[in-house]
């Protein structure tokens, strides 16, 4: 009996021991590298994203991740939030406690943030907000914020179409338009809903519906479906993400309508953003989608030149709005003028993809 128990406890010493030394101790998900978080000089950095809610937000992460590379002196801890803000919270908290460098807030909502980033101030680690943003009493609570101006992308895209509608002689009471909506409260939806109500109510198009479709392919298929129930008479859709206009398409066709620009003859147009999904690409190609309002994903270099300039004392510009154009099946609107500045229409054919 003994002799069973002094082999169970050998046994139970040897598995610890190796777990020791595969570098197996009680380490958080997400964490990359081994032991303590700053046993090298490698810069800490702990990043927590929205989710993988779509194709743009995985070109994101991996525009993250390819950047804070061990190689360029980093160590990065990414934490996926599956678009909920309390995983967010809890992933900036545990930042906190493990003492990085810098915490890296991609926000799945603006509002709610003032007592975590107080908690980061008072730990002295300098926040940074990349593609959403945060809508904070004070602002001190953030260093600087990095990502686009979403209400501009809306205003760009119904611009767009405004002009397409010009060319073709049609009139705005014959436009009816559903809005596919994206994560309610995020700065992507609040940006692209305002810039679309504003220039709708400016031209007078008869808007149908609002629908939110969380920026997923699967909901923007409830979505359309949903909308298609009580407003047939829709003729352009407004998706405010490329994963929402692709389900709205399947629905649209399973229905037996034709995705186009021929709205006189019976086609939707669909309009849509990010542009950085091959398959939406190939579907402004195929003429199914319209219009894009490019959302670029790439903000791992931007984020990672904030730091470089903090590490070296400088004070990085609080805002820093990304440049961005459009995408379009056609080259017949060869440029959008906004806020005062010319914005250039690229045109996608089947030679791009
Ligand atoms: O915040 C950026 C938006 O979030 C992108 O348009 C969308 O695709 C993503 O999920």
């Amino acid at each position: 009996m003994k002799s069973r128990l002094a082999n169970a406890i050998s046994i139970i010493l040897i598995i610890c021991l190796l777990c020791l030394l595969a570098g197996c101790s009680a380490r958080p998900e997400g964490m990359e590298g081994s032991g303590d978080i700053k046993d090298d000089d490698l810069i800490v950095v702990g990043f927590s994203q929205v989710g993988s809610e779509s194709y743009w937000r995985n070109v994101n992460s991996e525009s993250m991740k390819s950047v804070f590379s061990k190689d360029n002196g980093y160590r990065l801890i990414f934490e996926d939030a599956q678009q909920k803000q309390t995983n967010q919270i809890t992933a900036i908290r545990s930042f906190i406690q493990r003492e990085v460098d810098y915490i890296v807030l991609a926000p799945v909502v603006e509002t709610g943030w003032d007592t975590v980033l107080s908690e980061a101030k008072e730990a002295n680690i300098p926040v940074i907000i990349v593609d959403r943003r945060v809508d904070v009493d004070d602002e001190s609570l953030f260093t600087c914020w990095v990502g686009s101006d979403f209400e501009l992308e809306g205003k760009m895209v119904c611009m767009w179409m405004s002009k397409f509608f010009n060319l073709k002689g049609i009139s705005p009471d014959k436009i009816h338009v559903a809005d596919i909506q994206g994560t309610l409260g995020s700065s992507a939806q609040l940006g692209r809903t305002k810039g679309f109500q504003e220039m709708a109510k400016m031209y007078g198009w008869d808007v149908v519906a609002y629908e939110e479709g969380e920026f997923t392919k699967s909901k923007g298929k409830e979505a359309m479906s949903v909308i298609l129930r009580s407003h047939d008479d829709v003729n352009v859709v407004y998706c405010e993400n490329d994963s929402e206009a692709l389900g709205a398409i399947e629905v649209l066709e399973a229905s037996g309508r034709k995705c186009g620009n021929d709205i006189e003859n019976g086609e939707v147009m669909i309009v849509s953003f990010d542009g950085f999904n091959e398959e939406a690409r190939a579907a402004v190609a195929a003429g199914k989608i319209s219009c894009i309002g490019e959302c670029n994903p790439m903000h791992g270099p931007r984020v990672e030149s904030i730091i470089r300039k903090l590490e070296a004392g400088e004070q990085p510009e609080k805002l820093q709005y990304v440049l961005e154009g459009i995408f379009s099946d056609t080259s017949e609107i060869e440029t959008v003028m906004i806020s005062g500045q010319e914005r250039a229409v690229t045109v996608i054919t089947d030679k791009d993809l």
